[in-house]
């Protein structure tokens, strides 16, 4: 099967993960029980039709588990051979336990349908495309979109694909996405007889690149020169929602400038942040967000902060204190040469992910030197090792999503602070990581690291505005379910309500 991926956060250069998927004997049957990510069926692995061939030659007949359709996050109209990590994702990850909520499946399904008569092609993409290219439109167009704009490394790029998702959901709009270089040959489709993919002739392509804080169709330009007023109708508005955004970009998340939004047909977002903690702000959503998602940390189910991605012996010495702290992992007995046991030993397997080397090496060699003071036996995986970040470059991406989908199928998950890859793999494997504190001044932070408190993504760049009272306010304290992260301070991230401090 071919896998693929690749991450950069706006701010993060390079990242250690770690994770551990503890193997035990018999494994109990009451085994820790996860929320599913609702958002999952959004991100499958892609495969080429050979390999399909290849798969399915012996038998006609994949694989089935109890609950192939995630609880009725995935659609059941697909042939299930167009994507076989769709139906078989359930073999390897945890068993679900939070049922998604019914209206969440209801709009699932609904969405589903409206993509399906909006999508590329149709008769109503088509009418929409016609009145873009005209200007001339009517605001009461049958299909209104969000069009994602490819940008940014590829744990980014999931994160705001969700985000932009979960608005088009709000806001009964269609999302279809920017292909970019390689997002065709990384993620399934995901919606049944339809494309989530913008079609080449779109109107607009050639001006993706060109879209910026300076374009006179920047929403936030827009407000900035006055232009926008309640008899101003445009046929597409450009959404600049990076990490560099001004005042006026961030008023998109004010109930206010959405009035006039609703009215456009078509709006082009680019963004490299998990946005959504800002969307559970805004009054006009709360009353939907809170029926799709009565728990909120389930909206989607690591680190060395250098631009030189090391290894550093500080890095090392805190990943190693998190682990044998917080009883991850044993210690080793450095005084003894073997174990005597009658039992067979208990195994852990260690997968790390790094961009080098070093600290897998250092992990491993540690491992096979010495037993450990428990009797198991720890095996240290690493699947690849890139050197360096490199963006836009297929096979590193199709590596970094494997490696992502990996770390989301572990029993345990530590990750280093700001890392959107690690966000990625805990939203997908419903896991509340150990997250590793930023070291300063390259020493190992004491404590090492911390538990999160939700499984949820931080938000690393929010608006710190009160829409109604037009001025500044610190978002993270308004209300119990958006909280500052773990992670960065002035971040926001949801949380659950039994993780109410
Ligand atoms: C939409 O336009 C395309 C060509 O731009 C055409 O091939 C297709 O048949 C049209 N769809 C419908 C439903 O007319
Ligand atoms: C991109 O922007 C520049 C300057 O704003 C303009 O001259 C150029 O024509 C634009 N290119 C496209 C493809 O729109
Ligand atoms: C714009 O519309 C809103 C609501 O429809 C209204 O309250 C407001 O007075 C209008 N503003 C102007 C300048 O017409
Ligand atoms: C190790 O096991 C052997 C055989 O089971 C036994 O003879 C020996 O005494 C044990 N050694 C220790 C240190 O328990
Ligand atoms: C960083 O470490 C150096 C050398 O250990 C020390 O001189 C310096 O004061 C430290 N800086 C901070 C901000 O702690």
């Amino acid at each position: 099967m071919r896998l693929m991926g690749f991450f950069v956060a706006s701010f993060v250069l390079c990242s250690v993960i770690f994770s551990l998927s503890i193997v035990l004997r018999d494994p109990p049957s009451d085994a820790a029980l996860r929320e599913p990510s609702s958002l999952t069926p959004l991100f499958q692995i892609t495969q080429t039709q050979q390999d399909l061939d290849n798969d399915a030659s012996d038998s006609d007949e994949l694989p089935k588990s109890k609950d192939a359709l995630l609880g009725g996050l995935l659609s059941a109209g697909f042939d299930e051979k167009s994507c076989l990590s769709r139906y078989q994702s359930a073999l390897y990850h945890k068993e679900l336990s939070g049922k998604p909520s019914s209206y969440l499946i209801s709009r699932l399904r609904k969405y589903e349908a409206q993509h399906k008569e909006c999508g590329p092609y149709t008769e109503s993409y088509n009418k929409t495309v016609e009145e873009l290219r005209s200007g001339k439109f009517t605001e009461s167009s049958a299909c209104k979109y969000v069009v994602w704009i490819s940008f940014s490394g590829l744990g980014n790029r999931i994160l705001t694909l969700i985000s932009a998702f979960l608005y088009a959901l709000l806001t009964n709009r269609v999302l279809l996405v920017d292909p970019g270089v390689d997002m065709i040959d990384l993620f399934c489709e995901p919606f049944p007889d339809t494309s989530w993919f913008l079609p080449a002739d779109f109107p607009l392509n050639a001006q993706f690149n060109n879209f910026s804080q300076k374009s006179d169709q920047c929403y936030g330009k827009m407000l900035k020169s006055n232009s926008v007023t309640n008899s101003t109708a445009s046929s597409f508005v450009y959404l600049h929602i990076l990490h560099d955004y001004d005042d006026h970009d961030k008023l998109f998340f004010c109930d206010e400038e959405q009035h006039f939004l609703q009215k456009v047909p078509w709006l082009m977002m680019k963004s490299d942040n998990y946005f959504i903690p800002s969307l559970f702000l805004m009054p006009s959503f709360e009353q939907e967000l809170n029926d799709l998602f009565p728990n909120k940390e389930t909206v989607f189910h690591f680190l060395v902060f250098d631009t030189d991605p090391g290894p550093f012996q500080h890095v090392l010495d805190q990943i190693l204190a998190c682990a044998l702290k917080e009883k991850l992992l044993p210690d080793v007995n450095h005084q003894q040469d073997t174990i005597n046991s009658s039992e067979i030993p208990k195994t852990k397997a260690v997968l790390m992910t790094s961009l080098n080397s070093g600290y897998f090496e250092k992990v491993r060699d540690m491992y096979w030197e010495y037993p450990t003071v428990t009797g198991e036996v720890v095996g240290v995986y690493q699947p690849s090792h890139e050197g360096y970040q490199q963006t836009q470059k297929q096979m590193h991406n199709q590596k970094a999503w494997a490696e992502m989908y990996l770390l989301s199928l572990t029993d345990v998950l530590v990750t280093s602070s700001w890392s959107t890859f690690g966000y990625v793999a805990q939203g997908l494997g419903g896991l509340k990581p150990w997250i590793l504190y930023k070291p300063e001044n390259r020493t190992a932070p004491d404590p090492p690291c911390r538990r999160a408190m939700s499984m949820e993504p931080c938000f690393h760049a929010p608006p710190f505005y009160d829409c109604k009272a037009k001025r500044g306010t610190d978002t993270g304290e308004l209300v119990p379910y958006v909280r500052h992260c773990e992670d960065m301070s002035w971040g926001l991230k949801l949380v659950d309500s039994y993780s109410y401090k």
